[in-house]
């Protein structure tokens, strides 16, 4: 007979201690769970990782000649960015494409006649100084 108390005990015991976990537990349930552990955050989108700092130092060597200082667009050359809808209507991903890719004046979408070159036409620039340039432009916008 005391056999089974125990066992009932031990049982009461840990249906106790499930409960705990589940009800005060929160998060720290999860930790005590042991199989469901949380997956380690995705791979960090480097679309979001740009530095306006270094991405303004970058834009006054290579942007500015057609975009002028702060974007404000240089007539007959780059259009500014303080008044672009487009700016605002792709993502850092999409506009670091656009900006490899550049927009030749054969490009439907071009409305000034001038190319926008890949890159600006400085193809050394990395994906990394490039979303450093976009997280900049991305500041100009009024
Ligand atoms: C040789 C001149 C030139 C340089 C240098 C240049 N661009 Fe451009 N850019 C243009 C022209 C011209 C356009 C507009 C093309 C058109 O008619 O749609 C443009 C358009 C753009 C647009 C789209 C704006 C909009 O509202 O449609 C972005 C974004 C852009 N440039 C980014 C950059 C970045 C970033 C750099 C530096 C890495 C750069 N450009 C360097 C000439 C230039």
């Amino acid at each position: 007979m005391s056999r089974k108390y125990m066992f009932l005990a031990m049982l009461a015991a840990l249906v106790m201690v499930f409960a705990l976990a589940a009800c005060g537990g929160g998060g720290g349930a999860e930790e005590t769970g042991g199989g469901d552990a949380v997956p380690p955050p995705a791979e960090q989108e480097v679309a979001s990782a740009g530095d306006p700092e270094a991405g303004k130092q970058q834009f006054d060597m290579v942007c500015i000649a057609c975009h002028g200082p702060g974007g404000v667009g240089v007539e007959g050359l780059g259009k500014p960015f303080t008044t672009s809808e487009f700016l605002l209507t792709v993502d850092d991903q999409e506009l670091l494409e656009f900006v490899k890719t550049g927009r030749p004046v054969g490009h439907p979408d071009n409305t000034t006649g001038v190319d926008m070159p890949p890159k600006g036409g400085n193809p050394a620039l990395t994906d990394e100084q490039l979303l450093d340039i976009i997280a900049y432009i991305r500041t100009l916008h009024e």
